[in-house]
């Protein structure tokens, strides 16, 4: 973390800068000076640490790091992983618990070896994997009772349909199926299979089982499976896995474990755009031609629903706009269902109005609107005739993110997206001026031979007025949460400018 942006968490964690002020002895000016020049003079930042206790962390004067008072740092997750496909899931799952400040601790059942190797678990997790329940060295330096019972959650995940049959009826043939039976840590359970598998009475049976055991599932989700199958079996999104979890490890009662000050939960927790209001429109919207035909594209709405979910987990209060998509509403997010550009600008401007009293702060439109609607839609089918294919008489359809841009309830921070054949950067920087956007997300179409629309992966040029950022090809959630950084340090910065 930089200086500058110490300071600015610091005046956040010490409940504001009115309080800061008073504990430093300054006024507002000598605030902002300290937040212009980067630096705190080394007694007050004396004086910050030897307060910090109180308010639940500990700060080192030097570098303004905040850790906090407890040891305990972190929560343990004992991640269990068995052997499915989506076994390479977990990888990606670690990383992303790693963000939130998770420790991880992986256990291997023996034909996940065939998928994943024990060498990049544990090279990702920093932690030695675990994975016969025999082994004497294990047992010497963490037996497998320890091992279940230093875990604040045990995820399994993915969870094959042998796994679950296992421990449903109480096996203990192997470590990880041992843990299941040792823990008294909450369990959850990410199943991934063959939609056949997961449908079968037998896999049904043995989850209703765990249900009542109070064995959590996670997913799955609907789709296309790694077998070519579709239908439900997939592993659940990694973003909505965590938002479960967090849910469950952060409540009141485990928060505790971190800080005695309530106050400072809010800021030390992950919850960056708590209070914040944002808008979201994703998918494609249909226009109609007639009643059975439209005018559509490819949108799949994966980038703007995990835009969505990464904002709503950062604890902001997000409204969701979207067209036709086969995707689950993410949880905590109000969803309002539309299919036409000019029923989504509806949606939108009966969420600005309501601004009047509560201010929207940030709209995002990664819809892909369709450009053109029907000038006239009639009640019937168009019909084939001898004089050839009819002339379908076409008109714009209102362009949301250009009319947020200039109305007169602007949010403070307006971003749209730009989806390029060519020339991106120039196309999306005079798309930016042109719309009165803050920020411009724009990415090119055909990414590495295959179109961005149904992708899990995307690539992203940012644009701003004053910066431009390649961001690397990385999944839909991964660029989302990078957006809700860039979001909530925008925030962080203009909230404390106001303020000041
Ligand atoms: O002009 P173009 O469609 O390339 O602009 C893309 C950006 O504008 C996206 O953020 C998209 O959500 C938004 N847009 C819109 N309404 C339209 C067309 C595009 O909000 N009718």
């Amino acid at each position: 973390m930089k200086y500058q942006e110490s300071l600015t968490y610091l005046i956040e964690a010490f409940g504001g800068s009115d309080n800061l002020q008073k504990i430093l002895g300054v006024g507002p000016s000598a605030l902002s000076n300290y937040r212009r020049r980067e630096h705190l003079p080394f007694n007050q930042a004396q004086k910050l640490s030897e307060l910090a206790p109180d308010y639940g962390f500990n700060l080192d004067p030097y570098s303004l790091r905040i850790s906090p008072v407890n040891k305990k740092a972190k929560l343990e997750i004992l991640l269990i992983i068995t052997g499915g496909i989506a076994a390479y899931k977990s990888l990606e799952l670690i990383r992303r618990l790693q963000d939130f400040e998770f420790s991880v601790t992986a256990v291997m059942t023996e034909s996940a070896h065939q998928f994943i190797t024990p060498l990049s678990v544990s090279a990702l997790t920093g932690n030695k994997v675990y994975s016969d329940l025999f082994d004497l060295t294990d047992e010497q330096e963490m037996g497998h009772i320890q091992l279940a019972r230093k875990a604040d959650l045990v995820l399994i995940a993915p969870a094959t349909a042998n796994f679950i049959s296992k421990i449903a009826h109480g096996l203990a043939d192997d470590l990880a199926s041992t843990i299941c039976l040792v823990t008294d840590a909450p369990i959850f359970v990410v199943p991934a299979m063959n939609p056949h598998m997961w449908a079968n009475l037998a896999t049904q049976e043995n989850c209703r089982i765990l249900r009542n055991r109070e064995i959590t599932f996670i997913g799955p989700d609907d789709g296309d499976t790694a077998c070519g199958e579709n239908g439900s079996g997939r592993f659940a999104e990694t973003s909505f896995i965590i938002s479960i979890i967090q849910k469950k490890l952060l409540s009141n009662e485990n928060l505790n474990i971190f800080f005695e000050n309530k106050s400072q939960q809010k800021h030390l927790i992950a919850k960056p755009l708590a209070g914040k209001r944002i808008l979201i429109t994703a998918g494609p919207t249909f226009e109609p031609i007639d009643p059975v035909r439209f005018i559509g594209n490819r949108s799949s709405g994966k980038q703007g629903y995990a835009i969505a979910a990464a904002c709503a987990l950062a604890g902001a209060e997000v409204c969701l706009v979207s067209g036709p998509v086969n995707l689950a509403a993410p949880s905590d997010t109000r969803l309002i269902n539309i299919e036409t550009a000019e029923q989504m600008q509806q949606a939108c401007a009966s969420e600005l109005q309501v601004a009047n009293g509560l201010q929207i702060d940030c709209v995002i439109c990664a819809a892909a609107v369709s450009d053109w609607q029907m000038v006239e839609l009639g009640d019937l089918k168009l019909k084939k005739s001898d004089s050839g294919p009819p002339q379908l008489r076409l008109k714009e359809t209102p362009d949301i993110l250009s009319w947020v841009g200039h109305h007169p309830s602007r949010p403070r921070l307006v971003i749209g997206f730009a989806a390029e054949t060519d020339t991106l950067k120039q196309n999306a920087q005079s798309k930016r001026m042109r719309k009165n956007a803050d920020w411009i997300l724009a990415n090119s179409v055909i990414q590495s031979g295959e179109t961005v629309f149904n992708s899990d992966k995307n690539e992203i040029l940012f644009i701003s007025e004053t910066k431009e950022e390649a961001w690397a090809a990385d999944n839909k959630q991964a660029i989302a949460q990078k957006l809700v950084v860039h979001i909530s340090e925008y925030f962080s910065s203009t909230d404390l400018d106001r303020n000041c």
